[in-house]
């Protein structure tokens, strides 16, 4: 595979060794001064990387991948640590022949000698995250034994008129809803934002009972005055208390301090997203986005670290793209194809069952992800669904109000921009066994090669199969 233009510096040295007739053994004091600065700046930069928080976030609309991709990573890392969203994620890992879907857990959790964080950017459902860590450990997987589980005290938590709310609200919003999974993740965002909200650090508070029926009492006037209703949530009420003494059971921690201690001593933390870059609640398409920064920001914000402390960020993307609840889709297959994308991908949300909305891969939005981020490599996901398929396309520019932009345009909302594709001649071969690089089809490798030229960034993995073995490296 070509790839003189994934390392400028490289190709740099190539070109002056070269020029000077290879050299090698003088090369270095023969360097031209430029170079000799490159190279110098590489290996600061690569060394100082040593002391960075790696990130890894979707680049579409959730969905990608990221729980797979974050668990064949993990045995690299010491630290796994998500930063933002809440229970509405849903990542799904496979080995060994079991399947587990994580909420709030990190994906980090499987690997012995991996510690895992739920940052402060999270919002906590207890019920949940109560649920997850039974269902682990009936599959043989004890956090509290293990130790391996850590939670910032300054996550906010998620109670249950959160979840009133959210479902009201959206009742309200009729045909125009976002689609949102309802497990409370905006209300609970506007509290803390509105500097209502309680953290799970508060609930070692002694009036933590009284903090939250203040705040559960809001809520219910809330629903009472725009909604007209209040449900009976007496149920829901006494699982959250249940579950709060059963969380209190797990280290909570000023996270802030504990990943920073971890950076000074060299050890490799990954920061895992939820959501995508499209769902962000500054750059997506808003308002059908959730409610925090899924961005590589976040990571910062979500664990309290310094922007010059990010390293490596890592964008995962499908192979085509899917969305799940409302909003704007340029590039979706409301048809047969479509319909294909989905029965052949299962793609099936992994919280709510729902549909996955399904399309081709559009690359303005691509772009634009790996803009905001900052991205340094890519993983493409579930290439192995596309085998079959004839043709495939890849958006590459839109048509908007007349023109030809290559752009996500602002109003994406009210006006849809229509998708100008490349045609693409598809493969045939069952990906999913594949083990070799020697096995990529010609036609995926062109297609690869095509995708990193339109995006300029690596694409460093490629998925062929839901299980954590069914992951190539590829030459970079
Ligand atoms: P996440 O939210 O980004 O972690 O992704 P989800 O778990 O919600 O959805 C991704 C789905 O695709 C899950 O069912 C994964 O098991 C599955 N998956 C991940 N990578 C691949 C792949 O390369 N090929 C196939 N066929 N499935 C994959
Ligand atoms: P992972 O981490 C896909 C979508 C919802 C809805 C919108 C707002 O598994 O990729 P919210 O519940 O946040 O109020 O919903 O965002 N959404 C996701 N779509 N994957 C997710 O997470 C999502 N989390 C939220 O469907 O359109
Ligand atoms: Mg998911």
């Amino acid at each position: 595979m070509p790839n003189l233009f994934r390392h400028p510096i490289k190709k740099a040295y190539r070109l002056q060794g070269d020029q000077i007739g290879n050299k090698r053994d003088n090369f270095a004091c023969e360097m031209p001064k430029q170079v000799r600065h490159d190279v110098l700046f590489f290996l600061v930069k690569n060394y100082l990387k040593i002391m960075a928080v790696d990130v890894l976030l979707g680049l579409q609309w959730g969905d990608e991948g990221k729980g797979k991709i974050v668990d064949v990573l993990s045995a690299g890392y010491d630290l796994i640590a998500r930063f933002q969203g809440g229970p509405n994620a849903g990542h799904t890992l496979e080995f060994d022949g079991k399947k587990f879907v994580l909420n709030t857990i990190p994906s980090g959790i499987f690997f012995e000698n991996t510690m895992n964080l739920i940052g402060n950017g999270v919002v906590i459902d207890p019920i949940t995250l109560k649920k997850e860590i039974d269902k682990l450990k009936d599959a043989g997987h004890d956090l509290l034994a293990k130790k391996n589980l850590q939670i910032a005290k300054k996550a906010h938590l998620i109670i249950p008129t959160h979840q009133l709310l959210d479902a009201a609200s959206e009742k309200k919003m009729g045909e125009g809803k976002i689609g949102s999974t309802l497990k409370g993740i905006g209300p609970t965002y506007m509290d803390k934002t509105g500097r209502n909200g309680l953290r799970i650090g508060d609930i070692t508070l002694p009036d933590f009972k009284e903090r939250y029926q203040k705040l559960a009492d809001k809520h219910t006037s809330m629903l009472q005055a725009l909604y007209g209703e209040v449900p009976d949530f007496s149920e829901r009420e006494a699982a959250f208390f249940e579950a709060i003494e059963f969380l209190k059971q797990f280290p909570l921690v000023d996270s802030e301090h504990l990943v920073n201690e971890y950076i000074k001593q060299g050890k490799k933390i990954l920061a895992e997203g939820a959501q995508g870059t499209m769902l962000d609640i500054d750059f997506g398409s808003y308002p059908f986005v959730t409610s925090s920064n899924t961005t590589t920001a976040g990571a910062c914000t979500g664990l309290g670290i310094a922007p010059n402390k990010i390293g490596d960020v890592i964008g995962i993307f499908k192979a085509y793209c899917t969305r799940v609840g409302g909003g704007p889709f340029p590039t979706e297959l409301d048809n047969e194809v479509g319909e294909e994308l989905r029965k052949i991908g299962h793609e099936f949300g992994a919280v709510s069952g729902r549909p996955r909305r399904t399309g081709w891969i559009d690359l303005p939005a691509l772009k634009y992800a790996i803009m905001l981020n900052g991205v340094t490599e890519l993983v493409m996901t579930k290439a192995d669904v596309l085998s079959g398929f004839d043709k495939i396309y890849a958006c590459t520019h839109y048509n908007y109000n007349g023109e030809e932009i290559d752009y996500m345009p602002y109003d994406i909302c009210s006006v849809m921009p229509v998708p100008v594709y490349k045609e693409i001649d598809g493969w045939n071969e069952d990906l999913t066994g594949i083990t070799e690089l020697s096995e990529i089809p010609d036609r995926l490798k062109s297609y690869i090669i095509f995708l990193e030229k339109e995006l300029e960034v690596p694409i460093k993995y490629l998925s062929v199969g839901p299980d954590r073995k069914q992951t190539l490296v590829l030459p970079v």
